[in-house]
Formats: structure tokens, C-alpha cells, sequence
């Protein structure tokens, strides 16, 4: 019997509109018995609520999400706000006993991540962090790959999240779209926002992060404010690198930035084990490129698999093999997977105490490229 479970979503831009996809679809083309009730949205602006509900279905709108959060009839809030608001929304809504969908960076920093672990935890309800990247079928076999042993030992990690997009140094910074460049609303700058998601599959796939060693740089140091309306300082780092020792003892690199020109979501990834090695790019994300020396030695070469078919992970669910599915879809499995885990009553990561790793990760990043010194996670 199909078991409701209430949406209450929070924030209409980008990650509203694609979890709102994701909710409306899942039930499509996965079978759970709990499926998802596009309750209510909320946005401060009451027309854009009101918009955004009838476009996507939502049955009722709110324009304080501490009102939508005591609604009784809401059994689970989706946070898809900036970051500086993740944490308050999140806290409140555990104390009024709703599971918890929050945007990536789980929070602001590790000790706000530490205490929304510890709520969720307390609070005994489901929880998950909107980390879609695990969920691209072709990241998911690599996942699959690495744990039946095919790589064997893995010396190397190198992972790059290349954007070209705050180049222009009259690009402001705060408020709707532009909140990413003001560091009181974002936290950081393309460390908590792109190397996060980096991170998050590299603990996924290689373990945990052992110690880090970073430098980051600030290249327009002032832009009008669109808040105050003011030319402020930035105090978000528009670039960063960093080298990474795992706990499994490989070698990582990482690098992000928003002045790569000619990139404008270049996320790719590389990992070189004894035996194997396997690469995959967001911009050719149905591709996961393996190598195997292994192979009889006149065969060996990079064999680029087209991870469309219907064994592939998630991919049984979609068209028939040979025809790949996209972006839009790492949501809709990411929904399906958290509906599953309420069925069997088991967590799904990852949870706040999983993204919270990740925070602990940027933390260090920061302060090694503050320090100029190597620091532990
Ligand atoms: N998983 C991913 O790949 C991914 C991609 C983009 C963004 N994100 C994350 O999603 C979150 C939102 O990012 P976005 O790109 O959707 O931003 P956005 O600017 O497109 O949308 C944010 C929305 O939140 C609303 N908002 C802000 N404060 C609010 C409040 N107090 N009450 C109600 N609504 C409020 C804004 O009006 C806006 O509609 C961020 O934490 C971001 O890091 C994740």
C-alpha cells in the first residue's frame, strides 16, 4: 500500500526546481511503497511562491519556513536555501520531529555540521544531504568497481571542479543568485561549495581524508554588495588547490576554481590503483573510462563504457540499454534511494553525520591555506 510522505520544500531557485522535478517523477519510474506529496513551498516573496507551486503542483505555499516547519501536516522539509541558513532551518525542523532533505554543504562550518549530526541524530528521524554526485549511474559502478577489489591498491586520487563564471570583477556579490560570492551568506567560496562535492566522492570512493595542505586565492578582493549596496570586500576564496593524504595511504590532488576560462562545470576525477584505474567528467556523464592491465597486452587500452544498460546501476529503471540519461536524473535517485530506506526502515547516505566528514575536510582546507602549513582533519 503506497504510504504518503509530506513535502514541505524550502528555497525556489536551482536546487528547488530540480528536487520538485525529482519528487514529481520518482514515482514514475521507481516502486516504493512510500512516495512523495508535494505538500507546500516556501519562498519570502509571496508571488514566487505562489508561481513556483502552480507550476510544479504544490498544494499549498508559506513565506516563513518557521511556519511550515510546525505544519503538522508536513512530514519532511527539504532545505534548498543558501548555506548560512541550512543549519537554524534544520535544527528546527529535527526539534519538531520531520526527517531532513538539506542541500550540500550540509552547514557554514564543522562545529555547525557537529551539532545538526548531533540533532538528527537525537531527534531518531530520518536524514540526508542532497550529495548527487554519488548518484550518476557511471559514479555509482565506480563505486562498485573499487569495492570488488578491481583496482586493488589505489595510489593515486585526483579530482578538479573548474567554473569561468565570477571572472567579470563587476559581477556583485549577495543577495538572490549572487549569495555564492558573499562569504557571510555561502561561508567560503569554491571550497564549500565545488570542492565539497569533490570531497564527498572521494571519501565515497577512497576512504577517509588523512591530512591536508591547501592555497587559496581571492582575485577580485572588492565587488558591490547587492545588500548594502556598498563595494565590500570578498571573503570567499575564488580558487583553490590542495594536496590530500588519505588514510589508505594514497597521494590526492584537488583543485577548484570559478576562473577557469572556457570550463563551466568541469568536474572530473581520476583515480589510479595496482591494477586499474578509472576516470569520469560531469560533461560526458554517462562515460566511465576503465583501464586494466589485466587485459591481454596487445587488447590493453582505456575502454570508455557507455553505462547505459540495463545491468548498470539505477539505469534498469530508465529506457532501454544505449539510451543515456542526464543531470536531472542524480535527484530522482537520490529521492528514490532515501523512499527505500523509509520502507526498510534503514538510514540512507549520506546522512549529516556522513557530509559532516566533508565538513571537517573544508575546515582544514581553509585553515592549511590560511596557515600555509599541512593540517589534519
Ligand atoms: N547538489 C548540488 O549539486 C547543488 C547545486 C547547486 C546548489 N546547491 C546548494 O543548494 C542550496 C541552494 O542553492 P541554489 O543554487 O538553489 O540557490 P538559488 O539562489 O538558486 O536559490 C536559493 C533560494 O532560496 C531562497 N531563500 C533564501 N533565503 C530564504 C529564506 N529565509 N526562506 C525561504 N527562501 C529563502 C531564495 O529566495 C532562492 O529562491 C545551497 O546550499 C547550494 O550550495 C547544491
Amino acid at each position: 500500500m503506497s504510504k504518503p510522505v509530506n513535502i514541505g520544500l524550502i528555497g525556489c531557485g536551482f536546487m528547488g526546481r530540480t528536487h520538485s522535478n525529482a519528487y514529481r517523477k520518482v514515482s514514475n519510474f521507481f516502486t516504493t511503497q512510500h512516495r512523495p506529496v508535494l505538500k507546500a513551498v516556501c519562498a519570502r516573496n509571496k508571488e514566487n511562491a505562489a508561481e513556483f507551486a502552480r507550476s510544479w503542483g504544490y498544494e499549498s505555499v508559506e513565506t516563513d519556513w518557521r511556519k511550515l516547519v510546525e505544519r503538522k501536516d508536513i512530514d519532511a522539509i527539504d532545505i534548498c536555501t543558501p548555506n548560512n541558513t541550512h543549519s537554524e532551518i534544520a535544527l528546527a525542523a529535527l526539534k519538531a520531529g520531520k526527517m531532513v532533505l538539506c542541500e550540500k554543504p550540509l552547514s557554514m562550518n564543522a562545529a555547525e555540521g557537529e551539532q545538526m549530526a548531533r540533532a538528527a541524530e537525537a531527534a531518531g528521524v530520518p536524514n540526508i544531504v542532497w550529495y548527487n554526485y554519488r548518484r550518476v549511474p557511471a559514479v555509482t559502478m565506480a563505486k562498485k568497481l573499487i569495492d570488488e577489489g578491481r583496482l586493488g591498491r589505489i595510489f593515486h586520487y585526483r579530482a578538479v571542479f573548474l567554473q569561468d563564471w565570477t571572472i567579470n570583477a563587476d559581477l556583485p556579490q549577495g543577495g538572490t543568485a549572487l549569495w555564492r560570492l558573499d562569504a557571510a551568506a555561502a561561508g567560503s567560496g569554491v571550497t564549500g561549495d565545488l570542492l565539497a562535492h569533490c570531497i564527498d566522492t572521494a571519501i565515497w570512493l577512497n576512504g577517509s581524508v588523512d591530512r591536508v595542505s591547501a592555497m587559496t586565492e581571492t582575485f577580485v578582493k572588492e565587488r558591490m554588495h547587492n545588500l548594502t549596496g556598498k563595494v565590500e570586500k570578498v571573503g570567499i576564496d575564488d580558487a583553490c588547490a590542495f594536496l590530500a593524504r588519505f588514510k589508505n595511504g594514497s597521494l590526492a590532488t584537488f583543485e577548484s576554481t570559478r576562473y577557469a576560462r572556457g570550463h563551466k562545470a568541469k568536474y572530473f576525477f581520476e583515480i589510479n590503483g595496482e591494477h586499474a584505474s578509472i576516470a569520469w567528467d560531469l560533461h560526458d556523464l554517462h562515460r566511465l573510462e576503465y583501464f586494466d592491465h589485466r587485459d591481454e597486452s596487445q587488447l590493453r587500452a582505456w575502454r570508455s563504457i557507455h553505462v547505459t544498460d540495463g545491468d548498470h546501476p539505477y539505469m534498469g529503471h530508465w529506457w532501454v540499454p544505449g539510451l543515456q540519461i542526464g543531470y536531472e536524473h542524480t535527484f530522482v535517485h537520490q529521492v528514490a534511494d532515501f523512499l527505500q530506506g523509509l520502507d526498510d526502515g534503514k538510514p540512507v547516505a549520506p546522512t549529516f553525520r556522513d557530509a559532516l566528514e566533508t565538513q571537517r575536510v573544508c575546515d582544514a582546507v581553509l585553515e592549511s591555506a590560511k596557515s600555509e602549513r599541512w593540517v589534519n582533519v
